[in-house]
């Protein structure tokens, strides 16, 4: 670059390499999932889910709201779609709604009208040169699933599978990049381990690795099916989504080393690990194994896989899908004494997080930009995937318009994700900023903002108005570099 600076004497363009671009095959994108944007909650013939359930269950969201109406996208696509294409956007990552067009979850009721709107929706993207990131469950079971027993019911691998054909069979011929679940570690320790996400189930020692395993082999069976029925067709690249913190050892201590690889594959291992490697974590067995004995089980916890389902899972991606948000510090613990079956004393170490990181009054997620540079080089040290989308990353406040704060941590972010791109050789081809909109963030309701668009939720017309961090958006991506 310099000659060619030299030999043109192109101010402008000479700065521009000195600013380091982002390189030509990364996409900048913006994400979303369905509860949190569409609203619409009992329209067009759309059944009943979890976080239907959760919501209109009194003590359980922060703030008392509901997704019921949420961001209304469900009737303003079109002019997201509209906001996506101004902001120069070229990769919208949105989830399905499986009780939207399968109302109880099973195959034999398809709703046309739930499939018309996705239709509709890739359309729209397509006619605008945005490519349709498709997530196919973001958390929002049907109802009677869950009343099967949902994520710890081993069948569900098959009810996803009948699901995930029927999305395929809609949307193949448009969408590039699936994932099949988003954050299964998240349902399964929140959702049926503490109980602070819908189903609300506490069953922390055993409900999480029977909805572990069950997750792995849902998802399995979904990257199956598109492999053999769906691939040969439309070439589409399929993986399950993992969030990973950093983690940081809080000395260099060999046993805070031993540490940080314990938290590690305990919560990104026990999901990434058969899909990526084969099996569960080596150190996940034993200590389960180890506690489950002395607890007085007769068998561990953590239910083995066999032979012949650790072959079907390995190797069940195409990319890899990470949600990154923060960094947390690891410190060393002896071991706990036995006392009632959990999965963090199986894991046994608490983890922290280093107070002078948190910028937000809104959520302590936000913390430590340059963490995710180490993160993503361990990720591609340990899984070796040949290409890494950054599907979440993003900032909470409390709704400021004039978001500095926001636009200081995601440059921020994003200068650390440049570094591990040029100087590290890490393959990351995408970024879809969470989120495009504000919308209903789970249990804590509205009071946590994550839009670079405000939604005016006071409003029955929900109108969208640019956050700074729009324009700022807006400028990076026409830059593709790193600009103020
Ligand atoms: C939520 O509702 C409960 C009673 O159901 C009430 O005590 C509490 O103050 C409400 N919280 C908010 C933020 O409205
Ligand atoms: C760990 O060692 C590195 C150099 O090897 C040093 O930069 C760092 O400050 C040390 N960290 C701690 C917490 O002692
Ligand atoms: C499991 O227990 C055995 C002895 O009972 C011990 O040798 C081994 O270190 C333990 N493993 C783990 C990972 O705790
Ligand atoms: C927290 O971060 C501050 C500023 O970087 C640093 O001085 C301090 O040592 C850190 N504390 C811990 C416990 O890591
Ligand atoms: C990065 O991933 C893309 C998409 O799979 C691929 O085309 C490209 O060759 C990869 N680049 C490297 C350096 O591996
Ligand atoms: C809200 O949005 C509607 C269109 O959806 C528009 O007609 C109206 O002027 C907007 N109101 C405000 C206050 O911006």
């Amino acid at each position: 670059m310099v000659r060619f600076c030299l030999i043109i004497l192109a101010v402008t363009l000479c700065r521009a390499s000195a600013q380091k671009l982002f390189p030509d095959n990364f996409k900048f994108g913006a994400a979303t999932a369905a509860y949190q944007i569409e609203g619409a909650w009992d329209e067009d013939g759309k059944g009943i889910n979890i976080w239907d359930t959760f919501t209109h269950t009194a003590g359980k969201i922060r703030d008392n709201s509901t997704g019921d109406v949420a961001s209304d996208s469900y009737h303003k696509y079109k002019e997201d779609v509209a906001i996506l294409k101004d902001l120069g956007v070229k990769l919208y990552r949105f989830s399905i709604s499986w009780s939207r067009i399968m109302p109880d979850g099973r195959p034999y009721s398809i709703n046309q009208a739930g499939i018309d709107y996705y239709v509709n929706l890739v359309k729209e993207l397509i006619e605008n040169d945005i490519e349709p990131f498709v997530t196919l469950y973001h958390w929002d079971l049907p109802q009677y699933l869950e009343d099967l027993g949902g994520w710890l019911n081993p069948r569900i691998a098959d009810y996803f599978g009948d699901y995930a054909r029927v999305v395929y069979t809609a949307l193949g011929p448009y969408v590039n990049y699936w994932v099949t679940i988003n954050e299964p570690s998240t349902t399964c320790v929140l959702g049926y381990g503490q109980g602070i996400l819908a189903p609300g189930k506490t069953l922390i020692g055993d409900g999480v690795y029977l909805c572990a395993r069950n997750s792995l082999k849902a998802h399995a069976k979904a990257y199956r099916i598109y492999e053999t029925e769906f691939k040969p067709l439309y070439n589409g690249k399929v993986t399950i989504n993992i969030p990973s913190a950093n983690y940081y050892p809080k000395t260099n201590s060999t046993l805070d080393a031993e540490a940080v690889e314990r938290v590690f594959e305990f919560v990104v291992g026990l999901f990434a690990n058969a899909v990526f490697k084969r099996n569960w974590p080596q150190v996940v067995i034993d200590r389960v194994a180890n506690r489950s004995r002395l607890e007085g089980y007769s068998f561990s916890r953590l239910p083995e896989f066999s032979e012949a389902e650790i072959d079907y899972i390995s190797g069940t991606y195409d990319y890899f899908s990470v949600n990154l948000y923060t960094s947390v510090i690891v410190e060393y613990k002896d071991e706990t004494a036995i006392s009632t079956p959990s999965y963090l004393l199986d894991m046994g170490i608490p983890v922290s997080i280093n107070s002078s990181w948190i910028k937000s009054t809104a959520s302590w997620l936000n913390s430590d930009p340059p963490g995710t540079r180490n993160i993503l080089n361990l990720i591609q040290k340990k899984y070796n995937p040949s290409e890494i989308v950054i599907s979440e990353n993003g900032w909470a406040d409390t709704g400021d318009l004039d978001d500095q704060k926001r636009i200081t941590y995601l440059k921020e972010y994003l200068t650390n994700i440049l570094s591990a791109i040029l100087e590290d050789g890490v393959n990351v081809t995408g970024y879809t900023l969470w989120s495009l909109l504000d919308n209903f963030e789970w249990a804590d309701g509205y009071s946590q903002r994550f839009g670079i668009v405000n939604v005016d939720f006071d409003s029955p017309l929900r109108n969208r108005t640019y956050k700074s961090s729009a324009d700022w958006y807006k400028r990076i991506i026409e830059a593709r570099a790193i600009v103020d």
